[in-house]
């Protein structure tokens, strides 16, 4: 029976590394304090002349190198970012050019840090219904880009980068099982970037305190409310997913899960009956890249050779809207 694998998968984190000690000297904060309230210990900066399109091609570009396949074999790109190079053309068409593609479809999507797993749905259900064969689903962000360097109760939780997968639609075991989506826009004032930005361009750069862009308002969080729904949620979405398909929690391998916080991810681990080296935990090193996050957490444990042939894997996020989700994947490279 036909179905959707993974094929390729990549990831790509900027050069610049900043570690909670250098962010204690742009905001009140410590080291302490944000390992022992989030497990973050240092996150990566885009740099100046970089966009986020440039993370996007590189994760793709290794993703494509991983599957054996050259742009020409793609017949779709999706980038899933919130942090887009400008408010149009889409981040998915600069990255086809700038990979040397043409002709066909490239589109973004919008779901924040759930827009991987939102993506990953959406090119399922497509790929089911005979729209395409091969596609390249990229999560990319530059957080940084929309961050206010002066709240200290979000800068030091976001990072950038990307990670992709070359998703195949065919005959084969295993593959993507299925996935469940949710939103309750209800809770929308709770996480939010509420002004418009002129996209996340190097000339919107929040860490230049000489541009006019520095300490005005971005990401806002009520984060206590955040963590309590998210760890509801969770633990709720992810027995969903197990029990539409009809499979045991006992029966998944990995859990790869969103890297907000590492009090979310052990409580939703817990949940699952799942130790915690049964999950993709990249938090400390990364923070939350929001919509890379997930696919920078399975590119790790891919390229650490952890994953192996047949294993499940339930992979599972949480955003602002709130948007939340997972998908079930049976592992087949
Ligand atoms: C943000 C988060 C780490 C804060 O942890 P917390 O245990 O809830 O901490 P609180 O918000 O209760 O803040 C406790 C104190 O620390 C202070 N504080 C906040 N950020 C701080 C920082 N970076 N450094 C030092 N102190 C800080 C607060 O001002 C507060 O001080 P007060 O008690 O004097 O008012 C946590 O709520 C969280 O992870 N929320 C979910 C975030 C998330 O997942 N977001 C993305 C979803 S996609």
């Amino acid at each position: 029976m036909k179905h959707t694998h993974i094929i390729g998968v990549g990831g790509y984190l900027p050069e610049h590394i900043m570690t909670n000690d250098d962010l204690a000297k742009v905001v009140d904060t410590s080291d302490d304090w944000i390992r022992e309230r989030t497990g973050i210990t240092q996150r990566h900066i885009i740099a100046k002349d970089e966009y986020t399109s440039d993370l996007a091609t590189r994760a793709g570009a290794q993703a494509l190198e991983d599957a054996g396949m050259s742009i020409n074999d793609i017949d779709a790109i999706v980038v899933a970012t919130t942090t887009p190079d400008m408010i149009f053309p889409s981040t998915a068409s600069m990255v086809q050019h700038k990979l040397g593609g043409k002709g066909f479809p490239a589109w973004d999507i919008q779901a924040v840090c759930s827009g991987f797993v939102y993506g990953l749905a959406q090119v399922d259900g497509m790929m089911r219904g005979g729209m395409f064969k091969r596609v390249l689903l990229i999560g990319a962000e530059s957080m940084s880009r929309i961050l206010d360097w002066q709240d200290r109760n979000t800068c030091v939780l976001f990072g950038d980068g990307a990670g992709a997968v070359v998703l195949e639609y065919k005959d084969d075991e295993g593959g993507i099982i299925g996935s469940v989506l949710h939103c309750d826009g209800s809770y929308r004032d709770l996480l939010r970037a509420k002004h418009a930005h002129p996209g996340a361009s190097p000339h919107n750069d929040r860490l230049d305190m000489n541009t006019d862009a520095a300490g005005v308002a971005a990401v806002e969080m009520k984060g206590n409310e955040v963590f309590r729904f998210a760890v509801t949620k969770l633990g709720e979405v992810v027995h969903e997913v197990l029990e539409k398909y009809d499979i045991k929690q006992s029966e998944l391998d990995w859990l790869v899960p969103h890297q907000a916080n590492i009090r979310i991810l052990k409580a939703t681990a817990k949940k699952l009956g799942m130790s915690t080296d049964q999950v993709a935990l990249t938090v400390s090193k990364h923070a939350n890249t929001s919509a890379a996050s997930v696919p920078l957490a399975l590119n790790d444990i891919y390229r650490a050779g952890k994953v192996q042939k047949g294993q499940l894997l339930l992979l599972e996020a949480f955003a602002g809207g709130f948007a939340w989700g997972a998908n079930l994947v049976r592992w087949s490279k």
